[in-house]
């Protein structure tokens, strides 16, 4: 089955949906970007993801014509046409097609949306848990914008995978940021769960959004606040958030195992509290 792709306005073959050399999301990277998940044919945490949309696009001064409802119905059409019951919604929004130039000029955004179909539950990783290595956070300043600016994410993302791990955990100054595309906690002794606060440093994640505020109705303690290596490694569990992954344990840092080097119960407890929330909450 050929996959239909939004492109410039219109529901096209995936071979059709072509963006200009001169686009300056290809040039500059001046593009934002959400991926959504799905479960059962419905969008998790929609709206969620395009309020964070909203503030990108902001951000880097980006007017874009189109609304929230009209980017509900392109999701719901690519899901239908595509068949997609499980899996992810990739939405980005460029500044458009301009002569090259620093200067940005006002042209029409580029709209591209387009759908992969995903076992994201069945995902082996659940079970065992993500084997991580820490690397220094190279990227910009801005991490609170989601732009396409993805090189030194999967650069780090490709240290990992040839050390023979699962992701890269991101460090600055001594301190845990995020991991490559997704938000990094750990499980004190206590049960406390202690995750990055949000600033210029992270990207403040939908899931994590959800994830904290289940947590608190749980009556389960977080501290938002820096934390360094170290005590990631002496933490009782950690694990890591993303609307890709929902919530996966880490079971191992740069070697060290975490707690007793298996997924721990916190972590699933909160995997299970967050798929049925969302669930809930699906549309
Ligand atoms: N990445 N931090 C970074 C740097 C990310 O790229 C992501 C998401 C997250 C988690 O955000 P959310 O819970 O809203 O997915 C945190 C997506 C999944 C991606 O680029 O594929």
């Amino acid at each position: 089955m050929t996959r239909t792709i939004f492109c410039n306005g219109k529901f096209v073959p995936e071979s059709e949906a072509v963006v200009s050399v001169l686009d300056r999301g290809f040039l500059f990277a001046d593009a934002v970007y959400e991926v959504t998940s799905v479960l059962e044919g419905k969008l998790i945490d929609f709206n969620r993801h395009m309020a964070r949309l909203r503030r990108s696009l902001a951000e880097i001064e980006l007017t874009f014509p189109v609304s929230d409802e009209q980017l509900l119905d392109i999701h719901r059409e690519l899901l239908k046409r595509n068949e997609v019951r499980q899996g992810l919604v990739y939405l980005q929004v460029s500044r458009g097609v301009a002569e090259r130039d620093f200067v940005m000029s006002n042209v029409e955004p580029t709209l591209v949306v387009f759908t992969q179909k995903k076992d994201l539950l069945g995902n082996s990783k659940n079970a065992s848990g993500y084997r991580i290595v820490t690397v220094p956070d190279l990227r910009w300043g801005r991490r609170d914008i989601k732009t396409v600016q993805l090189l030194y994410p999967s650069m780090a993302k490709m240290i990992a995978v040839k050390a023979g791990a699962d992701d890269a955990w991101l460090v600055e100054d001594g301190f845990v940021t995020e991991g490559s595309s997704n938000n990094a906690y750990i499980v004190e002794q206590s049960g406390d769960i202690v995750t990055r606060n949000l600033s210029n440093s992270i990207l403040a994640g939908i899931t994590r959004q959800a994830v904290l505020e289940y947590a608190k109705e749980a009556g389960i303690k977080i501290v938002e606040r820096p934390f360094t290596v170290a005590e990631a490694k002496n933490a009782a569990e950690a694990f890591a958030t993303a609307a890709s992954l929902f919530v996966v344990p880490v079971v191992e840092i740069d070697g060290d195992p975490i707690g007793n080097g298996k997924p721990g119960p916190v972590a699933q407890r909160l995997r299970d509290l967050y798929l049925e929330e969302c669930r809930k909450r699906a549309f």
